[in-house]
């Protein structure tokens, strides 16, 4: 078997953020702000540590931002430098010419639709899905690159949430356990509460192959009406190698309002310029 390194990843970004209402009216949700960094930076910052070379947004309107943020800001960068500021800061996002690719999704058909959009560049290649809405601290896409490298076939991110949590997410039925891997036997897309068949659910990053996509050409729908990337995944379990990864490292739910606010806390408690001063207010508000 040969096994084709995955060079491209594909970022869902047209969702409309419904949930972080009314911050998201004007806003695209992966702007939202992580301590000083929009979350959409978080996700791409993994992937290119973890080997990505073509970043591929599936993108819809009012997303212009995250172009605008990806692009030479000409104006900030011509002031901060004629006020001897250091671009530092900004360096971080400058891309290739001609990268990322932005590729509109039109209608909000589910996940599954939503990286279906990027067949013609995915093309016929292994490829990752990073959802910005959660962020990883860890080098989450990292580990599974590597664990690729060894397994090849599909591997999805693994980790266990309380019970009461798995009707929010895809959730893996679990086979054998090979150290950080997991077979795989079933996945279900947000399993009614009570009937999940565990409590590792897939925590938004995946390494699939190009196969995954002639299975999402049929657009069929599953859990709400959707066209579910777990469901289209399903039907590949028994023909390629699939697995889930136990990744180290910490995940936060910024789909989530408690998780945002949890990550920005965390994410700041992490940094030595903010720390003392975070510690010292959270102590105080609390007692
Ligand atoms: C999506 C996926 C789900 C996954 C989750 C991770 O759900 O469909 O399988 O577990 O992301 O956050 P959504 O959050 O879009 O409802």
């Amino acid at each position: 078997m040969t096994i084709k390194p995955v060079r491209k990843a594909v970022f869902p970004v047209a969702g409309l953020g419904t949930r972080f209402l009314p911050a998201t009216k004007a806003m695209p949700k992966e702007m939202l702000t992580v301590v000083d960094k929009p979350l959409i930076q978080y996700a791409v910052e993994e992937a290119l540590e973890a080997g990505i070379e073509q970043i591929i947004f599936v993108t819809g309107r009012n997303k212009s931002a995250i172009e605008d943020h990806f692009d030479i800001a000409y104006e900030l960068e011509d002031t901060m430098r004629a006020r001897g500021k250091s671009l530092a800061a900004i360096d971080g996002i400058r891309m290739e010419p001609g990268s990322p690719v932005y590729i509109r999704q039109q209608e909000p058909l589910g996940l599954g639709h939503a990286v279906w959009c990027a067949r013609e560049i995915v093309g016929d290649e292994p490829f990752a899905v990073l959802l910005p809405d959660e962020l990883m601290v860890g080098g989450c896409l990292r580990q599974m690159v590597d664990a690729y490298a060894r397994v090849g076939g599909n591997i999805v991110a693994a980790l266990e949430v309380p019970a009461e949590e798995t009707h929010k997410y895809g959730v893996i039925a679990p086979g054998a356990e090979d150290g950080r891997l997991v077979g795989i036997e079933a996945l279900v897309e947000k399993p009614a509460q009570g009937s999940a068949p565990s409590n590792l659910m897939i925590p938004g990053r995946y390494i699939l192959q190009p196969e995954v996509m002639r299975i999402l050409d049929a657009k069929q729908t599953g859990a709400g009406g959707e066209i579910q990337l777990t469901d289209a995944m399903a039907q590949l379990i028994g023909k390629q190698p699939f697995h889930g990864f136990r990744f180290t490292g910490d995940r936060h739910d910024c789909g989530d309002k408690a998780g945002y606010i949890q990550a920005n806390l965390a994410l700041a408690l992490a940094r030595d310029d903010l720390a003392p001063q975070v510690r010292d207010f959270a102590r105080a508000l609390l007692a």
